[in-house]
């Protein structure tokens, strides 16, 4: 006869099995979790970067305290050491129809870090006057998004 105590044993390993399982295909390529991990990020940065780029294109009011909390978390963002996601192989030869990352990108010439560290320091810049209005927030836009193109023009391709 099954007691309630094997009964809830078997309930919770039941469960866990089935939690196990939902995890699994999640892990099953690691390089197409790294792919994913910093498709996020740039979804991140892009969409709190729009939210700015609105509010500098009038699209929106400009509201200093949401401006300053887009430009908070984008300097947020810029702190987390993304470089364990762009793991050698994982470009769009190797890759197609997965991700826009170009073999150049890991090249031994390659400037993506280079690129990368002028995205932080913009942003800085940028999380230091977004508060500030309209005519400080503008120019900040500009160089901000130089950056992001710099980057793009040498190392994403057009489409996937
Ligand atoms: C150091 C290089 C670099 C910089 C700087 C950079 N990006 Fe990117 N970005 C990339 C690469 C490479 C990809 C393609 C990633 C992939 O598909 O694996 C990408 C992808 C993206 C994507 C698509 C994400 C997806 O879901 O496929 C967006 C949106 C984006 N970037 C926005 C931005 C914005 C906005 C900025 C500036 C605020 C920026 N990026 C700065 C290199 C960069």
């Amino acid at each position: 006869m099954r007691t309630f105590k094997t009964i809830s044993k078997t309930l919770v390993s039941a469960a866990l099995a089935t939690s196990v399982l939902a995890i699994t295909p999640a892990v099953a390529d690691s390089n197409e979790d790294a792919i994913k991990a910093r498709q996020g990020f740039y979804s991140m940065i892009s969409a709190n970067f729009g939210g700015l780029v609105a509010m500098a294109k009038g699209e929106v009011d400009y509201d200093a305290k949401m401006a300053k909390t887009y430009a908070d978390n984008l300097e947020a963002l810029t702190k987390l050491n993304t470089g364990i996601y762009w793991i050698p192989g994982t470009d769009n030869e190797a890759y197609a129809g997965k991700t826009r990352a170009k073999p150049e990108l890991w090249a031994a010439d390659s400037k993506a870090f280079e690129y990368g560290g002028a995205l932080g320091g913009a942003i800085a810049e940028l999380a230091g006057v977004a508060g500030d209005g309209l005519d400080a927030l503008r120019p900040m836009i500009g160089k901000v998004g130089g950056t992001c193109q710099q980057c793009h023009k040498a190392y994403r391709a057009r489409s996937f």
